[in-house]
């Protein structure tokens, strides 16, 4: 995806699409967004398929949301401007697909949710950093549990706020045989898997699990296979006592 030049003209009739009442290309003021609330919704529904660097998404499916602007806001369009190509592509998403013939679904937001998450991605596109304030804690990290066999299986559920990493990045199993499942809530689609061990099927919303038989004193990585998952994260190490 290559750095997009957006006309004046171009931006200023999306927007006047968006926001019909709009006298000028001033840009997009009303509703007042709640940014906090749209980084939250932004991880959840959209960093799956997008990078954005201060929101801590690494999703590849879709174009990386840093790139995507970083020309226009170099010659000056505010972030008002971005904000009405972002809230547009929300409701009204290209028809195109992307080279695994993906996507987007349109209005994965709507309402003041949309406006909340295009005022997000437009403040922070193409900023390098950290977010500060309540943004800095506005979303948890997943990958800080882990789990543990119980009964003969372990459980390592994918982040349910639909973060490309699973909610355990460390797993303790004992040797023998044992059931790995995945628990996903995230209604993005994962499966895991061990290589030379087991493949779970991919599930958005359900569990996916594969029977193994793990050896003492060894330790394995689990992942997802989903293109892009793992490289953006989605692995965690399991250790056999
Ligand atoms: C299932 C994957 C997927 C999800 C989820 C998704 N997108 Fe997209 N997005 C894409 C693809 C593929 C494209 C490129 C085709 C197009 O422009 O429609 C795209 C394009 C875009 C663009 C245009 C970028 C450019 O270069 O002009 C923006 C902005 C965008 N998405 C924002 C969002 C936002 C905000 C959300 C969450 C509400 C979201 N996307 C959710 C796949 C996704």
């Amino acid at each position: 995806m290559g750095k997009r030049i957006m006309p004046r003209a171009a931006l200023c009739a999306a927007i006047v699409a968006v926001v019909p009442a709009l006298s000028a290309c001033g840009g997009v003021k009303d509703p007042q967004p709640d940014v906090v609330a749209g980084k939250q919704l932004f991880v959840q529904k959209c960093g799956s398929c997008h990078t954005l660097s201060r929101a801590g998404t690494k999703g590849t499916t879709g174009p990386d949301l840093d790139q995507a602007f970083q020309q226009s806001i170099k010659e000056g369009f505010g972030t008002s401007a971005v904000r009405g190509v972002v809230y547009k592509q929300i409701l009204y998403p290209n028809r195109l697909k992307n080279s695994q013939g993906i996507k987007m679904p349109a209005k994965l937001v709507s309402g003041q949710n949309a406006h909340d998450v295009a005022a997000y991605v437009a403040s922070v596109s193409s900023l390098t950093g950290k977010d500060s304030g309540r943004l800095a804690t506005a979303v948890k990290a997943a990958g800080g549990g882990t789990a543990t066999e119980k009964a003969g299986v372990i459980s390592i559920p994918a982040d349910p706020g639909g973060q490309l990493a699973f909610a355990d990045a460390k797993a303790i199993g004992q040797a023998g045989p044992v059931t790995i499942e995945m628990p996903n809530k995230s209604g993005t689609q994962h499966d895991i898997v061990i290589d030379g061990l087991g493949k779970g099927e991919v599930v958005a919303n359900g569990t996916s699990s594969f029977k193994a038989t793990l050896d003492a004193g060894q330790s394995y990585t689990y992942y997802c296979s989903v293109p892009g998952h793992r490289e953006a994260g989605m692995e965690g190490k399991l250790t056999v006592k």
